[in-house]
């Protein structure tokens, strides 16, 4: 079975039935990971004498909104309860509000995880319930149904891409050996888990030197998969014209981030179908906030940072990863080898990034640590 890669801790001792009812609902959330982006992930389940009777999820962007899949195919939900993960929404977007559906339907009670953060919803979804003459409990499992839907949270708040940083370590902390060499540190199933990865993201971002010393594709190989877009960071867009990443980005988009560029250079990759991103002058590189800004104006919800070491460290320093997702795997490098995050650094320990509802997963011989940078 895949594993769940937006685990939240749920305790299973709750003797609250809408609390284990909200529980059902977010692992059903969960089943949209993939195609529901740029909307969140919503599971829901409609119950009608202690008995869970329809349930639904969004599967996808334009499709039906989770309370409207759950409610299909019922014959009569007067006075029913449905339990939603996130806020019934109150406008007309690519579908009619579902919090009117409801109303509609005429169901007696709704129990919603937590709020839409969307300026456009925002609590009005459930006013509207409320005005309706339907009861409504709100936060049951509200962090967990904040957690699960972190990059719409990021999206909505901030405008800019949610940022998961993964990497793959040997026990002594490298994610590669004295010589550069890194394929594989981590098992077969880890890296076939970072194939589903790769298929739930918008975009997969490696620095420079990745992308000379690897050579990577950075493709999604899973039968059905989606691959993401391939970002490169490069200060003068030195990405190899005969690697990997140019020799395919006619078939999967390459957007390369960089602040200058020689015009053969670019000419060369534009014609190779890469795009060239020209970024905003600093001294000390591109900012990372003006990277994850960009990715959201062009529509990515999620970027995986995948490294290497300076790359991820600068988005650490910048304070804008918001998961991490580690596979620790029982080798030990020894050496010279690289550390997974280099950037300038904590200075105290205090001052380091301390992840929240941490995750440690079995993944055939390696660990995977899965937290949060959460502060909403
Ligand atoms: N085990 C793992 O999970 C894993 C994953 C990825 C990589 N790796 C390993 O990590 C090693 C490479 O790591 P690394 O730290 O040496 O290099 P890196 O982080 O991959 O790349 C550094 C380069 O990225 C560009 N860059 C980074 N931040 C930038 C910024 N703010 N603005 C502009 N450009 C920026 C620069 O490229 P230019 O030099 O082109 O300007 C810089 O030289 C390799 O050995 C690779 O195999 C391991």
């Amino acid at each position: 079975m895949s594993p769940d890669l937006f685990p939240v801790s749920l305790d299973p001792s709750s003797d609250d039935p809408e609390v284990q009812w909200m529980d059902m609902a977010l692992q059903l959330a969960e089943r949209g990971r993939a195609r529901a982006a740029p909307n969140p992930v919503v599971g829901a389940l409609v119950v009608r004498e202690g008995r869970v009777v329809g349930r639904g999820y969004h599967r996808a962007c334009g499709g039906p909104h989770a309370e409207i899949e759950a409610l299909q195919g019922l014959q009569d939900v007067r006075g029913a309860t449905v339990i939603v993960s996130l806020e019934p929404c109150c406008f007309h977007g690519r579908t009619p509000p579902c919090a009117d559906a409801l109303i509609a339907a005429g169901v007696g009670r709704v129990v919603v995880g937590c709020l839409d953060p969307n300026p456009r919803v925002a609590g009005q979804g459930v006013e509207r319930l409320r005005a309706a003459g339907i009861e409504v409990r709100v936060g049951v499992r509200e962090r967990a149904s904040q957690l699960k839907n972190g990059p719409f949270f990021i999206n909505q708040l901030q405008q800019r891409s949610f940022c998961t940083a993964k990497w793959a370590m040997s026990l002594d902390g490298k994610i590669a050996t004295r010589s550069g060499h890194s394929q594989w540190i981590s098992h077969q199933t880890s890296r076939d888990t970072v194939q589903q990865l790769r298929d739930q993201v918008g975009a997969i971002l490696v620095g420079g030197r990745t992308a000379r010393i690897d050579d990577p594709r950075l493709t999604c190989r899973l039968p059905g998969g989606r691959s993401p877009v391939r970002v490169v960071l490069s200060s003068c867009a030195d990405v190899p014209l005969a690697g990997q990443l140019v020799q395919t980005a006619h078939q999967v988009p390459v957007w390369i981030f960089c602040q200058s560029v020689p015009d053969d250079r670019e000419q060369a990759l534009r014609d190779a179908g890469c795009e060239v991103v020209l970024c905003p002058a600093s001294g000390s590189g591109i900012k990372p906030v003006f990277v994850l800004q960009e990715l959201y104006r062009r529509g990515i919800s999620e970027v995986l940072v995948e490294g290497g070491a300076q790359v991820l460290g600068g988005f650490v320093d910048a304070g804008l990863v918001d998961r991490c997702l580690v596979f620790v795997a029982p080798k030990v490098l020894g050496g010279a080898g690289p550390s997974p995050v280099g950037g300038r650094g904590a200075a105290t320990v205090d001052a380091g990034l301390e992840l929240s509802d941490v995750s440690w997963q079995a993944s055939a011989s390696d660990q995977l640590a899965i937290g949060y940078n959460w502060k909403h």
